[in-house]
């Protein structure tokens, strides 16, 4: 293909990568996905389009000399990096893992990224692009009436998640600012859609239904979150290559505000139209549970500079999306219902009931 471009995608079997490769090799680009295939990620979850253009490299980030070698011998045009421990559960149980792979991996792409690129040739140095994919989370937390955050609030992460992911930001900022390495930073909110692993709210409330069992919700389950679409995010992320500007952040939202407890409900009420309980509707599995520890009260974004400079918006309606996601997740229930038992199902730290 002509003009075809290589995107180095690191995390490229989980939920946001999965859906950024298909999105390439639908477009007929080439794609290397390093993967450590952890629980989080399912190799399927790929496709099966255009697979002549896709390489895949089971390892983690972190092994040595992997990275420079890959670059070198692949020599992409580009590398997006979203391999992550990704659940802040987890992260409170046990944050060693968030450490190695959010912040020393992170390291480990951007220092040999840099290395790489400062050896290539002036056109394509000067057209490579390192997008650090980041979080919301970074910024802390909103109350009801604080101004949404934009890309210059100050960071106030709260979780060991949150304070990984930031770490990754200020390293990002770091390479830009010292040694003028091309990276742009996306700030998105909290994605929702297909494969994502059932152990994040959406999914595991599905899942939750679909096997008669309650459905934990945190507290008072009076926290607000800032749903997009993945798809959304991943049209976000590539409108900042091709678009961005360099040494820059862009909150990637869909202004799109709703409580946990009223999107449990919602999800339940579009599972009783869909596929309706034996008895009674799914809000009656709902349990309120022991809160997480440091709860993030609200997270939300002003997505002006996506709009204003780049020219992007989210366009997926929350209501369509989430009901194409509920019904996607009935279709895919061997995979929702079997994916390993664990712990973070509602029973983090023996939560269930006070
Ligand atoms: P995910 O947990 O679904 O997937 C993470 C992927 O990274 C998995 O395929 C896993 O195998 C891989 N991985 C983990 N550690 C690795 C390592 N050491 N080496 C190589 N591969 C490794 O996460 P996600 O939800 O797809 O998130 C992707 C990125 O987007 C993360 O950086 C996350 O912080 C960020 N993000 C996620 C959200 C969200 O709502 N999911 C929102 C904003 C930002
Ligand atoms: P989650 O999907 O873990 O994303 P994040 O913590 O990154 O926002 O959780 C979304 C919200 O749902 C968050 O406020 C915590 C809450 N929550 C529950 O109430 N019950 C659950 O079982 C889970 C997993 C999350």
């Amino acid at each position: 293909m002509q003009n075809q471009r290589k995107y180095l995608i690191t995390g490229g079997c989980g939920f946001i990568g999965s859906s950024m490769v298909r999105n390439l090799l639908e477009k007929g680009e080439y794609v290397i996905n390093i993967d450590k295939l952890t629980y989080a990620s399912n190799e399927k979850s790929i496709g099966d389009i255009n697979l002549q253009n896709y390489k895949i490299i089971k390892s983690d980030i972190n092994e040595p000399n992997l990275i420079q070698n890959t670059l070198n011998a692949d020599k992409p045009n580009y590398v997006i990096h979203l391999a992550a421990e990704s659940h802040v559960d987890r992260s409170i149980d046990d944050p060693s893992n968030f450490i190695n792979t959010n912040i020393v991996g992170t390291y480990n792409m951007i220092h040999n990224s840099y290395n790489y690129w400062k050896n290539l040739e002036k056109n394509r140095r000067d057209n490579f692009r390192f997008i650090y994919v980041s979080t919301d989370e970074v910024y802390g937390s909103l109350n009801i009436n604080d101004q949404v955050f934009t890309e210059k609030s100050p960071f106030r992460s709260n979780s060991p998640y949150a304070a990984s992911k930031a770490s990754g930001d200020l390293l990002a900022r770091a390479w830009y600012k010292t040694f003028k390495f091309p990276i742009i930073i996306t700030n998105s909110s909290n994605n929702y859609g297909i494969w994502q692993f059932p152990e994040k709210l959406i999914p595991l409330v599905i899942k939750k239904c679909l096997k008669n069992q309650e459905i934990p919700v945190y507290g008072d389950g009076k926290q607000i979150r800032d749903w997009i679409n993945v798809e959304d995010n991943v049209s976000g992320i590539i409108s900042v290559i091709e678009k961005g500007k360099i040494g820059s952040s862009y909150n990637i939202g869909s202004t799109n505000e709703i409580s946990n407890i009223e999107l449990v409900r919602l999800i339940c009420s579009i599972l009783d139209s869909i596929e309706p309980k034996k008895n009674g509707s799914y809000e009656d599995l709902i349990s309120f549970v022991k809160d997480r520890p440091a709860h993030d009260f609200r997270y939300a974004l002003d997505v002006s500079k996506m709009r204003n400079d780049l020219g992007w918006e989210a366009k997926i309606s929350f209501n369509k999306g989430l009901t194409e996601t509920i019904e996607w997740y009935l279709n895919n229930r061997d995979w929702l219902l079997n994916s390993i038992e664990n712990k973070y199902d509602g029973a983090r730290l023996g939560i269930i009931k006070e």
